[in-house]
């Protein structure tokens, strides 16, 4: 039989550890703890076990070259083992589940470690709000007391010469956009987005200027964000909740033609679904709008190919992307948000996504502001809200 190891692999010795009472009462601190290894692949979804002489086997054998396992000999056995969890790929079998992912893997050209990071950083049926309640955390107060000091919130430099003081320049239009910019956790139901702002919004953060064709297929598109390598990898999927004239559901935004195409999906797009996709943080869920920003990261790897900063790039690309929407918002006299703590999973089923070359970085969103705070905002300068005592 000729098998390869698969294409991206990392080894990591975990240690887990759980309270026992009987070790409590033989004298001990009542913790067992494990150690073992696990293989994380990033074509396979999930960790993978392995007893030390098959994840030693596993480290000899080439990614690239195959290597003839006799029927009937220890290696054999062992490679049974591993060739059912995927970890290795059988010549005669290029089409098995893992075979396939495997071979995606391979074609889409990422770094090692970012395919490993980016593969076991996902959720799915997160609650992020009881993770917070549970490790009290939730509020400023109660972080402060779980956590203890903070690193400060401007560095000292040990080295640093004399302060020079700057000039304070007088303030325009931009700064007083920039001072509206607060992250919305208090939205409106009851009030519908005009289409017409919904597509200023979406045209100003993700749409296309121009087009620059190179050739019959390599086209730039040319936007408000930078992009690495101007390649704009990131998608916008949303889910329109409360838009005149649109029907709730799930959407892709065509940014190169400025068009919405309705996805068709079995999903049901509830407020369940919503608030799966956030984390179950329930501040976001009555937003008119909510933006999926997915990177199609072969785009990128497409120029950048195994390249130990593609990953890092396209992550800060959802960054510019999440600042111009709040400045589209703010500039309309709507709130926005953008929200990391989402359910990977949730999100890449529904939106059907190729999850090795595609994927969810984030969600934003956008609507009308309630009348009420319910949940916490950071406006200490009264710049969204009228505070009480103003
Ligand atoms: C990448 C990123 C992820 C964030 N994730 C969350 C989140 O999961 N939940 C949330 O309520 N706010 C989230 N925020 C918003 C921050 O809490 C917020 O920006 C911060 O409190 C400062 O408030 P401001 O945006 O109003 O200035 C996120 C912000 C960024 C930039």
């Amino acid at each position: 039989m000729l098998v390869r190891r698969c294409a991206v692999l990392l080894m990591e010795p975990r240690e887990t550890s759980e309270f026992r009472f009987e070790l409590l009462l033989q004298g001990g601190d009542g913790v067992a703890r494990t150690r073992a290894w696990y293989a994380l692949a990033p074509h396979l979804d999930e960790p993978v076990l392995l007893d030390g002489p098959a994840q030693a086997w596993l480290g000899t054998l080439s990614a690239q070259t195959w290597t003839n396992v006799e029927e009937g000999t220890a290696e054999a056995e062992m490679a049974s083992g591993l060739l059912g969890h995927g970890l290795l790929i059988a010549q005669d079998d290029a089409d098995s589940a893992a075979a396939l992912r495997d071979a995606r893997l391979r074609g889409v050209h990422w770094h090692p470690l970012a395919a490993v990071m980016h593969a076991f950083s996902r959720w799915d049926g997160v609650d992020a709000v009881r993770n917070m309640q549970e490790s009290e955390t939730e509020t400023a107060e109660q972080m402060r007391q779980t956590l203890g000091e903070p690193p400060r919130e401007a560095p000292t430099l040990a080295e640093a010469g004399a302060r020079m003081a700057l000039p304070e320049v007088d303030g325009n239009n931009f700064d007083a956009l920039l001072a509206r910019r607060v992250t919305c956790r208090n939205f409106d139901p009851d009030r519908r987005v005009p289409l017409s702002l919904f597509a200023q919004l979406l045209q100003r953060t993700f749409g296309s200027r121009t087009r620059f064709k190179v050739g019959e297929d390599l086209v730039f598109l040319k936007k408000n964000v930078p992009s690495g390598g101007g390649l704009h990898p990131i998608e916008a999927y949303l889910v329109v909740q409360n838009v005149e004239g649109l029907e709730p559901g799930l959407y892709h935004y065509r940014g190169d033609s400025h068009e919405l195409e309705r996805l068709v999906t079995d999903t049901t797009i509830d407020r369940d679904f919503v608030m799966q996709m956030v984390g179950q943080q329930h501040w976001f869920a009555d937003a008119h709008v909510l933006v999926v920003l997915a990177p199609r990261f072969e785009r990128t790897f497409w120029k950048y190919r195994q390249h130990a900063k593609s990953y890092r790039v396209v992550a800060m690309e959802a960054g510019h992307l999440s600042q111009t929407l709040y400045l589209a918002a703010t500039d309309a006299g709507l709130g926005a948000f953008i929200t990391g703590a989402i359910n990977e999973k949730h999100i890449e089923r529904a939106l059907q996504l190729d999850t090795i070359a595609e994927g969810v970085l984030a969600v934003c969103g956008f609507g009308w502001r309630a009348a009420q705070m319910t949940t916490t905002e950071l406006d200490p300068a009264g710049a969204v809200w009228q505070l009480a005592d103003a």
